[in-house]
């Protein structure tokens, strides 16, 4: 790789982008917000706040309720959400999506609805070893109520899935494999078809959690050939408390409602109750009408400007980062896979990541430092924590520059380096 060009931006023109999101051109602590936290959360471009707000001053009723207008007006605009995300994914039916608080709701409500019914004692439960949390506790709770088994795909040295492992793992007893096809923490960029493929040959059914992929990189749920598939919408510019769950029809049909309320139900008597079809069943009360405009919106965004650039733009500057970050003394980073998405994690010898990532929020320069709600896979590389930046579209060279100057203060702050001369 050629040295990079120090001030000269010449990746593939997204980062003009930036001016999109206003929160963007805020100063934190007196300088230049350098925005690298984006596998936590997105910002989110005007088009989105807009839409939002028009939805609020011209939209608002409840969906699916009303006989009048302005409900009607709404329920078609929720609609029209849905079908965008089924598009966004390419699912067959827009009866496949079910939209949830975000992916942790979406993985939830497979595991308590799916899970609870289909494993029974003795069953396994495949997880990769570089899950967040959000989908490793649901199946904790649902083995301990149905006495599966969990099992763990290991990870590399390079933070990859050791796939001979996961071949020997996969058996007759395996029921479930869950995946994510990013890893939070890593940035790997995990073989899901081939992991579906395997674990479907032995009649696994498959859950990939897509949340920070579905921003990167364009998905296809039905070339993939996954059962689930889990995003959030404040991860794709898209506002908080929304998400959706892609399900195979046959298999959302055939599960149970995992929440009661209005808008699920057929019938309700004191004898019992019949409960509507898919994706009806799984959406229990008023949902977060206002989220699904904001995450269609962010999806147009997003098509505008294309996945195939935004991945393009996100390589270069993860290759100028890694360039960069790598002459600096002492850094070590964590995941070196072949395949990766926008995220660089590292720690820097003698400093915790904790005081990088108070030192570079001095600079302005926003990361996250901690364990990633990844705390096994933290474990299997026998660390507390690392820093992680994340990119997105708007993010620049200039933004990994400061990244840079700030970890080269934090060095001199903590006497490991001297003031550079001019
Ligand atoms: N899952 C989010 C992250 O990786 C919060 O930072």
């Amino acid at each position: 790789m050629n040295a990079p060009a120090q001030g000269k931006d010449t990746s593939v023109g997204l980062a003009a982008r930036a001016a999109d999101f206003p929160i963007l051109a805020r100063p934190v602590h007196g300088r230049r917000l350098a925005y690298l936290d984006n596998g936590a959360t997105t910002q989110k471009p005007q088009w989105v706040i807009d839409a939002q707000a028009r939805y609020y001053s011209e939209s608002n009723a409840n969906i699916h309720r009303g006989v009048h207008w302005l409900s009607q007006h709404s329920t078609d605009l929720y609609d029209r959400g849905r079908e965008r995300v089924r598009s966004f994914l390419n699912a067959a039916h827009a009866g496949e999506i079910v939209f949830t608080r975000g992916t942790t709701e979406a993985i939830n409500l497979v595991a308590f609805s799916w899970g609870r019914v289909n494993l029974k004692a003795g069953d396994e439960i495949l997880l990769s070893g570089m899950e967040h949390h959000s989908n490793i506790v649901p199946w904790q709770m649902v083995a301990q109520q149905t006495g599966a088994v969990i099992k763990v795909i290991p990870v590399t040295d390079d933070g990859e899935l050791d796939m001979a492992a996961f071949s020997t793992l996969l058996g007759d007893r395996t029921r479930f494999v869950g995946v994510c096809h990013v890893s939070n923490a890593l940035g790997t960029v995990n073989p899901v078809e081939e992991i579906i493929r395997q674990a479907r040959a032995v009649g696994a059914v498959v859950l990939v959690d897509g949340a920070q992929a579905v921003a990167h990189q364009a998905v296809d749920v039905q070339a993939l050939g996954c059962d689930f598939y889990a995003f959030s919408g404040h991860k794709l510019y898209g506002p908080t408390g929304i998400g959706a769950l892609y399900g195979r029809k046959e298999l959302l049909d055939a599960m149970p409602p995992w929440q009661g309320g209005g808008d699920m139900i057929h019938t309700v008597s004191f004898e019992g109750s019949t409960y509507a079809e898919s994706p009806q069943k799984f959406e229990a009360g008023t949902p977060n009408i206002a989220g699904v405009i904001g995450l269609e919106a962010a999806i147009a965004y997003v098509q505008e400007i294309g996945l195939d650039r935004i991945a393009a733009h996100e390589d270069e500057l993860l290759k100028y980062a890694c360039e960069a970050l790598g002459a600096i003394p002492g850094m070590r980073f964590i995941g070196q896979a072949k395949q990766r998405a926008g995220i660089v994690s590292f720690v820097v010898q003698g400093i915790h990541p904790h005081d990088l990532g108070t030192i570079l929020d001095m600079e302005g320069v926003a990361i996250r430092a901690g364990h990633h709600c990844a705390m096994p896979l933290m474990t299997r590389f026998g660390l507390p924590g690392t820093a992680r930046a994340s990119f997105a579209l708007y993010n620049s060279r200039a933004d990994v520059d400061a990244l840079v100057a700030g970890l080269h203060k934090a060095r001199r702050l903590f006497g490991m380096e001297m003031e550079r001369s001019a």
